[in-house]
């Protein structure tokens, strides 16, 4: 992993290769509340073959420094000026969950700096259950443990199960309630049809923590959006189904389209 100091903290992140291959389109990854670099595993070896991706650990996450935010706003500037700090070019940038949120914000904000957004189990608002934001700083492996039950497809194996509860579990209590605080005040469902970007909604047909039915709004406010539902996938698709999420995205990126006339 390496490092960037952003306001005197060291922030984390991992690149498939070091320099930048020229010519190839850079992928920026981010997580969602209460993860790290762990949720994008199974999208190292596959991006790193033909892209230049980017996994970044927000502030408190992972390896990095600082203490995380209850605001997405926060976070996004964040992470503009992790780019900048980078001195990234133009770029896609995939978001998960509460990830999605910081994209979504970013992709209103600075549209400028970005070729495209993919926006993975995620939505316009991200209300949170109340056992959540209740119990986190009191149960924090109760409630980690009922996260990932639901986060996850039935289908889906115990042992990928467990590796969601580590993950989070290594996070602090406080960062991870510091999130789902930021979620449940997030709500750009009036806005997001000023998205103008080449979009790509990406969503496990189980997914119990941001339903179909948000991607579903997503994908009609957002002018030439393009909808993929993975089926037998939750909210941790890129986990669960890592083949398909990681072609959808390739076949995107390497044509992204933006169809005001949608
Ligand atoms: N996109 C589209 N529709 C949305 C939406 C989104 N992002 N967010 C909410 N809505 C809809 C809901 O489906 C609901 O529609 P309905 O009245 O037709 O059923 C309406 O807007 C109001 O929903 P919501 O704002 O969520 O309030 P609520 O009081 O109905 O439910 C929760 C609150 C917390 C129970 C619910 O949001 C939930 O189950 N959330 C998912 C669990 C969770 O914690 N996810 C973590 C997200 S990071």
């Amino acid at each position: 992993m390496a490092v960037a100091r952003i306001d005197g903290k060291a922030i984390s992140y991992w690149t498939g290769l070091e320099p930048f291959v020229e010519g190839r389109e850079y992928v920026l990854f981010i997580h969602g509340a209460g993860g790290g670099q762990y949720t994008w595993s199974y999208q190292k070896g596959f991006f790193k073959k033909a892209f230049n991706p980017i996994i970044l650990e927000l502030p408190g996450h992972g390896a990095s420094e600082g203490e995380g935010e209850t605001d997405i706003g926060k976070y996004a500037e964040q992470v503009y000026r992790f780019i900048n700090t980078l001195h990234l070019p133009k770029l896609f940038l995939v978001g998960h969950s509460m990830g999605g949120a910081i994209v979504q914000t970013l992709a209103l904000r600075y549209s400028e700096i970005l070729k495209g957004i993919i926006l993975v189990g995620t939505g316009a608002r991200l209300r949170v259950l109340p056992m959540i934001l209740n119990e986190t700083l009191t149960r924090f492996e109760e409630v980690v443990k009922k996260i990932n039950e639901l986060a996850f497809s039935s289908k889906t194996s115990p042992e990928l199960i467990e590796r969601g509860v580590l993950g989070m579990m290594s996070c602090r209590p406080e960062v991870v309630q510091g999130d789902f605080t930021a979620c449940n005040r997030f709500d750009v469902m009036k806005e997001v049809e000023n998205i103008t970007l080449p979009t790509l909604i990406i969503c496990g047909d189980d997914d119990q923590l941001t339903p179909v039915k948000y991607a579903q709004f997503l994908h009609d406010r957002i002018k030439g959006s393009r909808l993929e539902i993975i089926p037998e996938a939750g909210h941790m698709v890129m986990m669960e189904s890592p083949s398909i999420f990681n072609e959808t995205i390739r076949e995107f990126i390497l044509s992204p389209i933006f169809s005001a006339s949608r």
